[in-house]
């Protein structure tokens, strides 16, 4: 029996020196360990018929050779396994002038592109920025800014009231006033931006959902000098530096006085043309004094501050720069129209 397990020895060393892929020396370890008739375990099963004397022995000889067997195979896969894949790295070449997968880009909405325009700017002035509920209570849409229950002026702004709770959709961005003088010792100064529902037939320029951005700024001695040339510098850095603006006297419930802002027509430059109806002038936001009563609605001393609001529509500003003669366009979400912005 010692012989036969010198002689597997034997011929294990050559087969070994022989075998060089790990597919090689796969079939070897099969040959050797495999469970059905591989030799290792067949010279094993022999040990039972071997004298008691000798068993010692050959036990130890035969438990040498597995060991040896074990250990060469498993450093030379070790090697061929390297060996391989250095030889696939060789192969393998890695083309750098393939042109990329880009990902697709989407676009940003027009909407999007004017409101983010109009906040960097008052960002810049030292404005916060604060969208505010879009569903609110009668309060704060109406009567804390000075809109009494019967009052005429809730006429111009047509709402969708919620049953529950007396809630409704803010019909204006101006709800955010009250919150932020609510929320902020003055100095107060807060950009609003954000989306607002009025039952309005759909028109040409109306929807009964649209984007306003609301600006309120609060503090000691602001005057209307300091309204106007906030909005010059806002109007010229979004629609053209040359461009003149005027005020017309106006009415808000919550401001006092009121105005009405144009600026000139960026299309005919005030010219006048078809867009203005040869005015001019184009329309574009509502603006004025913060009502005192306003004021002290929310606990704020009006003889010792005062403040500015002014209120525009995000929508038509889009449609202004970009030229959308129809609010609906912006809504309808057709990407052959949005990606052109
Ligand atoms: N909330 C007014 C509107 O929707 C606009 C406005 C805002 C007017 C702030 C004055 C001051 O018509």
């Amino acid at each position: 029996m010692i012989e036969d397990i010198e002689k597997a020895g034997r011929e294990f060393d050559s087969a070994l020196a022989a075998a060089s892929t790990a597919r090689e020396l796969d079939a070897l370890r099969v040959h050797y360990f495999g469970r059905k008739g591989g030799l290792i375990p067949a010279l094993f099963a022999q040990l039972k018929d071997v004298p008691k004397a000798q068993k010692k022995d050959v036990g130890d000889a035969l438990n040498k050779l597995r060991d040896r067997i074990e250990s060469a195979l498993q450093e030379k896969s070790a090697h061929a396994a390297a060996a391989e894949a250095t030889r696939r790295e060789a192969r393998e070449t890695l083309d750098v002038t393939l042109p990329a997968r880009l990902p697709r880009l989407g676009h940003l909405h027009p909407v999007t592109i004017v409101r983010r325009q109009m906040e960097e700017i008052f960002l810049e002035m030292g404005y916060s920025i604060d969208p505010g509920p879009e569903i609110e209570s009668d309060w704060y849409n109406f009567e804390a800014l000075n809109f009494i229950p019967e009052h005429p002026a809730r006429d111009m702004q047509d709402t969708f009231f919620v049953d529950v709770d007396q809630l409704l959709l803010r019909t204006h961005t101006s709800n955010v006033q009250i919150r932020s003088m609510e929320k902020i010792k003055p100095p107060v100064k807060v950009l609003s931006p954000g989306r607002v529902y009025r039952r309005d037939e759909i028109t040409m320029r109306k929807s009964p959902m649209f984007h306003q951005a609301e600006g309120l700024l609060v503090d000691r001695g602001i005057h209307i000098g300091h309204l106007r040339a906030t909005l010059e510098i806002f109007i010229r850095r979004i629609f053209g530096p040359g461009l003149a603006m005027r005020m017309r006297p106006s009415y808000f419930p919550f401001t006092e006085p009121s105005a009405e802002v144009d600026m000139s027509c960026v299309f005919c430059k005030g010219a006048g043309c078809g867009t203005c109806s040869r005015t001019g002038w184009m329309e574009i936001l509502g603006c004025g004094m913060v009502h005192p009563q306003v004021l002290r609605n929310v606990g704020i001393d009006p003889d010792e501050w005062s403040g500015f609001a002014f209120g525009l529509g995000l929508d038509r500003m889009a449609m202004i720069k970009f030229d959308i003669p129809n609010i609906r366009t912006l809504f309808e979400n057709d990407l052959r129209v949005l990606e052109q912005f």
